[in-house]
């Protein structure tokens, strides 16, 4: 019997695609380090009748790649735990599993929120910038004053796997209080770590000095942070967002910021990646990151596994662990 074959959009750590050759699958890997257009992926899959492709978060999986892709291909592994560049309908339509990377990015990414916040805090960009100027003329009692995170009340809209970590260390870590937000309230959440539940994203906002993001994008939570909601945060806190980046209205951010309305911000993701607000880069209480908060090699290397098992699970007939779940009808 022929071996299997599988596309890969972009070279991804090599241990996950370790586990595919050592199943005996032929893998071919886009060799060029870039994301392809939409035309390139469709030419390429067109090229090979692939039973699997794995794909990333910049790939724009829509009905015509799948097409490209063809009747054979049973599975499209994204290797992310987000999931919005895939149509999920034109998948179910076409029997396509579709799977992502839940857990394994879960504690980094909750580390680099606090990587952002702790910056944010103790204003660590702003405080380099000043030392290379040769501006650090002698300690000085007044100098570049932060906030303590310890006793301050952060404020989490999106309590699942991310979110709760997130929580958690703040909580256990650095002494903060906890309010959340979620569809869904979890009292033994609330019991354990002394968390305050809030009914509505408006609710939340007043109340605390750090918000930190962790929704999925859906049509729901586009723009969830508007000109509107933004005026509702006190004017000391701070706004961090490591989850997808149109859940924040970058003009508005820009405007809150340039005004006074809230002290400063931290994204590490952005509306139409990789393009950036331009009026971001005017003002000096943002940190921007290039969507990084789950780029660490273990992680990295984490996710090529789960991806490759998710595939594998899949070419052998069984039900992958991270089926994203197609069936609803929407
Ligand atoms: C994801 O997995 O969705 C992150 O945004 C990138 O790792």
């Amino acid at each position: 019997m022929a071996a299997q074959k599988i596309y890969v959009t972009r070279l991804i750590p090599d241990k996950g695609l370790q586990l595919l050759r050592d199943k005996g699958y032929d893998i071919v890997v886009n060799q060029e380090d870039r994301v392809l257009a939409k035309n390139e992926l469709i030419e390429a899959l067109k090229k090979n009748q692939y039973d699997a492709v794995l794909c990333l978060l910049t790939d724009h999986i829509d009905a015509e790649v799948f097409d490209a892709a063809g009747k054979q291909c049973k599975i499209f592994a994204n290797y992310a735990v987000g999931f919005d560049n895939m149509d999920l309908k034109a998948a179910r339509d076409r029997n396509i599993l579709i799977s992502n990377t839940p857990g394994v990015l879960s504690e980094t990414v909750a580390e680099h929120t606090f990587a952002l916040m702790l910056a944010l805090a103790h204003r660590i960009p702003e405080a380099d910038r000043f030392t290379r100027r040769g501006k650090y003329k002698g300690w000085a009692p007044l100098l570049l004053l932060g906030t303590d995170l310890a006793g301050k009340t952060l404020g989490v809209v999106g309590l699942g796997r991310i979110g709760s970590l997130v929580a958690h260390h703040a909580v256990r870590g650095f002494g903060m209080k906890v309010l959340y937000y979620d569809v869904k309230r979890n009292e033994e959440f609330e019991k354990e770590y002394g968390a305050e539940f809030r009914e509505t994203v408006e609710k939340l906002l007043g109340d605390a000095d750090f918000v930190s993001i962790h929704v999925p994008l859906i049509p729901a939570t586009h723009h969830l942070m508007n000109n509107e909601r933004l005026a509702l945060m006190k004017s000391s806190a701070f706004l961090i967002n490591t989850s997808r980046g149109p859940v924040v209205d970058e003009f508005a951010l820009s405007h809150a910021l340039k005004n006074g309305i809230i002290r400063g911000a931290a994204l590490d993701v952005f509306e139409e990646e990789p393009k950036i607000e331009k009026q971001l880069f005017e003002v000096e209480n943002v940190i921007l990151t290039p969507h990084i908060a789950s780029a660490t090699e273990e992680t990295r290397s984490k996710m090529s596994v789960v991806a490759a098992k998710n595939i594998i699970e899949a070419l052998e007939g069984r039900v992958p662990p991270n089926i994203i779940q197609t069936a609803t009808k929407d």
